[in-house]
């Protein structure tokens, strides 16, 4: 099984609705005995909290459906799953900065826009303090990379969708 851990902030806004969009994705590419994603948080603010209304609003309006509870990255996550998706850089940095120095890990950290159709490797804007537009954008800057990413999965090993 190929695990991916998508990563933001509060874990309520753009991780929840990335894991949710990938999942969709990955079921209707038929892998879905194949890979397997879950999300987290750097912070420790919303533990065990549904994703934000917005974020399930904007899922709701493209059939996508959100099950997740909210929970913070562990330096084990590093070893837990292949690939780790920031949503930004400074989400980057935390994430890179549970890791011992000198010792690998077995997860790939990338940037979610190193997958963008530019490999842009910016950030997905934080959504939290704006209005439903910015949500909008978040979905649709997800869609696209999530779509490119599972086509790298896809490639990359060599699965048969
Ligand atoms: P997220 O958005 O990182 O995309 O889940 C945020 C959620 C909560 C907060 C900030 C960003 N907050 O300050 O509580």
């Amino acid at each position: 099984m190929i695990q991916v851990l998508f990563v933001c902030l509060g874990n309520i806004c753009r991780s929840p609705l990335a894991e949710g969009i990938f999942k969709k994705l990955v079921r209707e590419a038929g892998l879905e005995q194949v890979i397997d994603s879950d999300s987290a948080g750097t912070s420790r603010w919303h533990i065990d909290e549904p994703p934000d209304t917005r974020s399930i609003q904007i899922a709701e309006n493209n059939n996508v459906h959100l099950d997740h509870l909210g929970k913070q990255i562990i330096r084990r996550d590093l070893d837990k799953f292949d690939y780790i998706l920031a949503m930004d850089n400074e989400n980057l940095e935390n994430i890179l900065s549970l890791q011992h120095p000198g010792q690998d890990h077995k997860a790939k950290i990338m940037m979610m826009r190193d997958f963008d159709d530019q490999r842009s490797g910016t950030d997905i804007p934080d959504p939290y303090y704006g209005g439903q537009n910015g949500f909008q954008h978040v979905f649709d800057l997800l869609e696209e990379s999530l779509s490119n990413f599972l086509d790298f999965l896809i490639r990359d090993h060599h699965l048969k969708s």
